[in-house]
Order: structure tokens, then sequence, then C-alpha cells
């Protein structure tokens, strides 16, 4: 492969961005490094190779202009008992990130998923009522994102409230719906963001969106209630887990659909898998490889293709192939692969930005 990568400035572009100067004629914009892109490019961080492996931490800094983490800043990592709180990894990734002028995009303040890192034990025992639930929330919450006000400036307040079918989680589902009710406690949750830190952007983050025609309609009609209620919501976060076999306009439809809420878009957690069925004797071709290509590249260009002010920006969820959730299917769904090289998937999204 060979490097930096020329790409044509369209007129789309210099459209959505008064303040930038239009280019001579033809004379072509190059992007040495993702974080040039016409928006935020992030990746989601893994704590121990954040701290111990020197390959991944300088690819961070080279690469990115915006960090998620990928574990650290759940509630089960950071809530130890009312109250009691774990902040060293959260503090390290986000000292690490002043340090070289990264945003950090904050994840997840309220989740359903009941697993040690999503919710701490204390809370999954918590006895009370109504009320009791609400204030805990709250102090949660208030606690985080004082913490790191002024440091971090966007947060996923609920993650995954919606299902495939467009309804709620149900009470036995989640431990929100069961206590407090749903959409009440989604209202409650940004609520109480808002008032923590009134400069931070809101979003709501979920999956689906290019797959479920019904969960893309639903989270449109939540966060149109939420406006209409008056609730602070600022933007919508779409997973975008997706894989081969989808067909590419799909992420195209999620992006272009959320964006119609005139909310910021970040597409938050993407990844793009080519072993769905988890085929032990898979081979990545590059027949594989240009597939991913073509889904990261309309990502980027659907990004670029929103007003300047609603593009939040692309997060992948994880940075090199090993890395991922989902790296021993085995998969290779990222733009970097082992080795923090390079992939056909980086050079989509570079050609998706003009
Ligand atoms: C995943 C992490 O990648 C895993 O390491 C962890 O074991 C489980 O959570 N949707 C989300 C992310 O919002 O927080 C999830 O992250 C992936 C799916």
């Amino acid at each position: 492969m060979t490097l930096p990568f020329s790409v044509g400035m369209s007129l789309s572009c210099q459209e959505n961005d008064n303040s930038v100067p239009a280019p001579d004629d033809e004379e072509p914009q190059t992007i040495e490094y993702l974080k040039e892109g016409p928006y935020p490019m992030g990746a989601a961080l893994n704590m121990n190779a954040l701290r111990n492996k020197e390959i991944y931490r300088n690819t961070v800094i080279r690469e990115f202009s915006s960090i998620t983490a990928e574990n650290a800043m759940k509630m089960g990592s950071i809530s130890r008992g009312r109250g009691q709180y774990f902040w060293d990894d959260a503090d390290y990734l986000v000292n690490f990130a002043q340090e070289h002028g990264i945003r950090v995009h904050g994840h997840a303040l309220i989740w359903y998923k009941q697993s040690s890192t999503a919710m701490p034990d204390w809370v999954k025992n918590f006895q009370g009522t109504k009320e009791d639930w609400k204030l805990i929330m709250k102090e949660y919450i208030t606690d985080v994102m004082t913490r790191y006000k002024g440091k971090i400036n966007s947060w996923d307040v609920v993650n995954e409230a919606i299902k495939d079918d467009g309804t709620f989680r149900t009470a036995e589902e989640c431990i929100w719906t069961r206590n407090i009710g749903a959409p009440e406690y989604i209202d409650w949750a940004f609520q109480c963001a808002h008032e923590a830190d009134p400069d931070a952007l809101l979003f709501y983050n979920d999956y689906g969106h290019e797959y479920s025609a019904a969960k893309r309609a639903a989270v449109n009609h939540l966060v149109e209630g939420m406006l209409e209620r008056g609730i602070p919501i600022h933007g919508v976060g779409l997973q975008v887990h997706t894989h081969v076999n989808r067909p590419v306009s799909d992420i195209r439809t999620a992006i272009i659909t959320a964006a119609q809420t005139g909310l910021k878009v970040h597409v938050s957690e993407l990844d793009v898998a080519v072993n769905k069925d988890s085929k032990a004797d898979i081979v990545y071709t590059d027949e594989l490889k240009q597939q991913q290509y073509d889904r990261y590249k309309t990502a980027a260009k659907a990004m670029s293709d929103l007003p300047k002010e609603q593009q939040h920006g692309i997060t992948m969820w994880g940075v090199g192939d090993q890395d991922s959730f989902m790296y021993k299917n085995p998969d290779w769904p990222l733009p970097f692969d082992v080795n923090y090289k390079r992939k056909r998937a980086y050079e989509g999204l570079v050609d998706g930005f003009y």
C-alpha cells in the first residue's frame, strides 16, 4: 500500500464548511492519517493495551482524534459500591487524551446489561422505591460526569434501551425499566446528565439501525418525544457492528435516518465482520477485504454528506484486528491488522472522506 493517500476534494465538502477556502481547481487533498479527516475519527481503547503495548499506543496517537473506553467507563468498571469508585483506568485514559489533544467520548452511563463490567453487583441487588432508584442513578451520573467536566464533552447517556422490534426492553430484561419505567428512566438519565454538566453533548446510543427499520423508527420516535418533553439530548449514536453479508446501502440508510432527527450523528462502534457464522476454516480473501472496503467507505461517505454540525464522527470498536472483541471467531473486522498495518478497510475510510 502506498501512502500518503490522495483524495479529490469534492464540492459537497466545500459546501459543508464555508470557513475553508476553496482549493485551487482540482488540487487533491492529502490525508496522511485518519485524524486529518473532515470529522473526528476514533477508536475504542483497551486499557491493558494502552498502558503496555507501545505500537498500539503510538498508532492511537498517530491516527485518531477521538477515543472511547471499550470498557473502562462502564458502570461495572467504575462503581464499587454506592458512592465508591475506581477511577484509575478512566483517569488514565482521560489524561492520555489530554496529553495528546485527543477528544474523549464517554461510554456509557446507563446500560441494561448485567455482565460484571456493565453493572456492579450492588446495583443488581439494590432494593428500594422508584425514588430510591432514581436517586442512585442520579448520584452515579453526577459523580462520574462531575469528575470529567470539561475533559469529556460528549457522553453516551443511555445505551441499548430499544430492541430490534422497536419496543423498549421489558421490566424482565432491564433493571431500569423494572424499577423506574421506560421511557421515564431514559428521560431521567438525560436530565441528570445535563444538570451534572450543562456543556456536555448527550447521546442515545444503540445498535441495529442498519438492519432493523423498526429500530430506526423507534429511535427517531424516542428522540422526537424527548425533544417534545424538553429533555436535553444532542446526538444519536449508531454502533454499526456490521458484517459483509448485509447490503452496503444499509449503512447509509442508518446514518441518513438518524440525521433526520436534526441531532448530531456518531457512528460509535464501527466494525465489519467477515465471518459472521464463525467458520473455523475461513480464509480472509481479497474479495472479503474488498467487501469490507466498500462498507467502511460507505460509512465515511455518508458521514461526510451530513451537514457539518451533525458530524460527531466515526469511532471503530478497537484498533487492530487482534483487539476486536470478535477476533477469536476468527475475524478481522478493523482497519488495522494484527501488526497495526493499514488494511484495505483503512483505504475505504479515506476514500469515503470526500
Ligand atoms: C463490549 C466490549 O467490546 C467487550 O470487551 C465486553 O466484554 C462487552 O462489551 N455494544 C456496546 C459496547 O455498547 O459497550 C460493547 O462492548 C459491544 C456492544
